[in-house]
């Protein structure tokens, strides 16, 4: 099981796929579509999240290691 806090709400998750990036889980999984895709291969910064006190690519990024 993970853990996380999204805007400030406790989530868990146990079945999350180990392939599924933090894109596709943020858009796909949470309907959270404000999150866009561009090149999906982290160049174009059109997918930046940010994950604890960092910016990064959320489209190169698997879910299931960093949520
Ligand atoms: S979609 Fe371009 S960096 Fe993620």
């Amino acid at each position: 099981m993970i853990q996380f806090l999204l805007n400030d709400e406790l989530r868990s998750e146990d079945n999350l796929d180990p392939n599924t990036t933090v894109l596709k889980y943020l858009r796909e999984q949470l309907g959270k579509t404000g999150t866009k895709e561009g090149c999906a291969s982290g160049d174009c910064g059109a997918c930046t999240v940010v994950l604890g006190s960092y910016t990064t690519a959320a489209c190169a990024i698997k879910a299931s290691t960093h949520a």
